[in-house]
């Protein structure tokens, strides 16, 4: 069912120091930036490899107020991995397959997730305090159209 890591989550206070960390450090290159509303958070994603089920990514987010699911995650725990997204094919079979093991939802439907894909999160307490994203690639154009 999952495909590869697709990205990890990483909570942090300044986007833009860590963006210049993990550049400089890792060689890291920054594919996108977008302030995500809905999730209450300004994010980046860093490209590290590809590979033969599609890229991976580092995913640095930076809370848009303290009152947000990221910011209170701050508060408690500090900076530090925050979530781990595994890529599906298909995200509306996998959500269907997991929820059926008992397993929580957070997302009973995908919703909109960073460059465009369809994300789905799942209950950190069912998952051995792992908050869990399930991530649907958009598709791409293949060769001859395919
Ligand atoms: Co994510």
């Amino acid at each position: 069912m999952l495909t590869r890591i697709d990205h990890v989550g990483i909570a942090c206070r300044s986007l833009q120091d860590k963006i210049a960390f993990y550049t400089a450090t890792f060689g890291l290159t920054v594919v996108s930036q977008e302030v995500n509303e809905d999730q209450g958070v300004r994010e980046a994603m860093l490209h590290v490899s590809d590979g033969p089920a599609g890229a991976s990514y580092l995913q640095l987010l930076e809370p848009l107020g303290p009152d947000t699911p990221v910011g209170r995650f701050l508060d408690r725990r500090g900076e530090g991995v925050h979530h781990i997204g595994y890529g599906v094919a298909n995200i509306t079979a996998a959500l269907a397959e997991i929820g059926a093991t008992g397993v929580r939802l957070i997302d009973a439907r995908p919703r909109h997730g960073s460059m465009g894909a369809a994300i789905a999160f799942l209950h950190p307490a069912d998952l051995g305090g792992v908050l869990t994203e399930l991530v649907e690639a958009p598709r791409r154009p293949g060769p001859a159209g395919a």
